[in-house]
């Protein structure tokens, strides 16, 4: 509880805790070490992965505070300067640096506004039967799998990866490479690595963009680049980089989400046998599995522009600013016994999709894709399991997701 913690004017210092962040046991369950470090303080200094000077909020009133609060930038250009400090600075392709989530308003509500007609509710409810078609297709080739099968290789990373292209009209040809340059923007800690793949990644959809152009259709990429032609509203760059960005978040969170998922439910019979009773739960069980385990768990990074108080804790300037997602979500203060997975809790207001301005643009169509895609495979494998101790189960080391590598099943009883 809240009376429990430390004074906030006396923040720890990140030598004390430093070493347990970005463990191979954080990286395989974080969520101890955030109780530990949230019951002294919810908002601390760590040892960030560049070295540099940065506050981690594990709480969750204190991230709702953190998200809404603009003195807390996205904008990675205005933050080149920290990076430069730390003499690490990165020179990231256009692809993944002049996207919304990089920047604030007003570039921010211009961004925002021109992509925000294809997620809407509406818009996702029609891609409803092509998701489940894509799902019950993936199944179907799991079904012909008479030993163990990977069920990230073969159901989490395709659904909403074809999803997302068949939005874009990314050839199918092309959606291995794809795949891979994504991938690499997520490895941790390796900036070469990294600069190159969003280099490639933004050649590559700056030659879509061209094709597209000469060959328009009825695709989104399409609708955006009649959008820029028209108004000069989108310079090439952003065009570039909200592919991109869609591209990339189309491949690395439904997939996290979903893997999880299925974890959590195969280790949690009872909860399962109440799901499957009546699978109308399921919207309400997504919304506990992202409050439980969701996909953005540690870090979504921010900067201080100026100093500020945050909750009653003294940030300076040009501070680099961790919100844990994952932690604030099992904020005791906030949901109660926050460690159950509890599918009959009310778990609304969460904070999986974060808060604010930048709340998750595409949070209709990770809910669809989630709700249809477990619904398909809890109806097709009535005796779906783990096909080995979940304890062996390899996590991404990623500080940007959290999500099983792999995770093999047995489909059949
Ligand atoms: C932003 C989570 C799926 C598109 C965000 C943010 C979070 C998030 C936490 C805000 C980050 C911040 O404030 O720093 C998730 C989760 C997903 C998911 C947990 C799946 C379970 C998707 C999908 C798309 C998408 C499928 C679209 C294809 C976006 C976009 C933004 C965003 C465009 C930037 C919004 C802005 O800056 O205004 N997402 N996301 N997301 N997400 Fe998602």
């Amino acid at each position: 509880s809240a009376a429990a913690r430390r004074a906030p004017d006396q923040p720890p210092t990140g030598d004390e805790d430093g070493p347990d962040l970005f463990q191979d046991e954080w990286f395989r369950d974080p969520h101890p070490t955030y109780a530990r470090l949230r019951a002294e303080c919810p908002v601390r200094q760590v040892r960030s992965p560049g070295g540099h000077e940065a506050w981690i909020v594990l709480g969750y009133a204190e991230a709702r505070e953190a998200l809404a609060d603009g003195r807390i930038s996205k904008d990675v250009r205005a933050a080149g300067h920290i990076f430069a400090r730390s003499g690490r600075r990165r020179d990231l392709a256009p692809a993944v640096s002049q996207t919304m989530l990089a920047t604030d308003p007003p570039d921010h509500t211009r961004l925002r506004g021109l992509a925000r007609a294809a997620f809407t509710p509406a818009a996702v409810h029609r891609l409803r039967p092509r998701i489940r078609a894509i799902a019950e297709g993936l199944a179907e080739s799991m079904a012909a799998e008479a030993g163990p099968v990977d069920l990230v290789e073969r159901f989490a990373l395709p659904l909403p990866v074809t999803v997302i292209c068949e939005l874009l009209a990314v050839p199918e040809a092309d959606r291995a490479a794809l795949g891979a340059w994504s991938s690499r923007l997520f490895l941790a800690g390796q900036p070469e690595v990294i600069d190159e793949a969003s280099h490639q990644l933004a050649d590559y959809l700056s030659e879509l963009v061209e094709r597209r152009r000469r060959q328009p259709g009825d695709d989104l990429l399409s609708e955006l680049i009649a959008a820029r032609d028209a108004g000069d509203r989108l310079s090439e760059g952003e065009l570039v980089s909200l592919a991109a960005l869609l591209l990339i978040a189309g491949h690395e969170t439904t997939t996290n989400l979903l893997g999880t998922a299925v974890l959590s439910l195969l280790t949690h019979p009872e909860q399962l046998a109440w799901l499957r009773a009546d699978l109308a739960r399921l919207p309400a069980a997504v919304e506990e599995l992202l409050r439980h385990d969701g996909p953005v768990n540690v870090a979504t990074f921010r900067f201080t522009t100026e100093p500020v108080r945050l909750a009653g804790v003294d940030l300076p300037a040009d501070a680099v600013v961790m919100v844990s997602l994952g932690a604030a979500d099992r904020d005791p203060s906030r949901f109660p016994e926050p460690d159950r997975l509890d599918l009959r809790r009310r778990s609304a207001g969460h904070l999986a999709f974060g808060h604010g301005i930048h709340y998750c643009l595409g949070a209709p169509l990770a809910r669809a894709e989630a709700e249809i895609g477990l619904g398909v495979l809890l109806r097709r494998f009535p005796g779906l399991r783990l096909a080995g101790p979940p304890e062996e189960v390899g996590w991404r080391r990623s500080r940007l997701m959290r999500g099983p590598e792999s995770l093999f099943v047995l489909t059949r009883a």
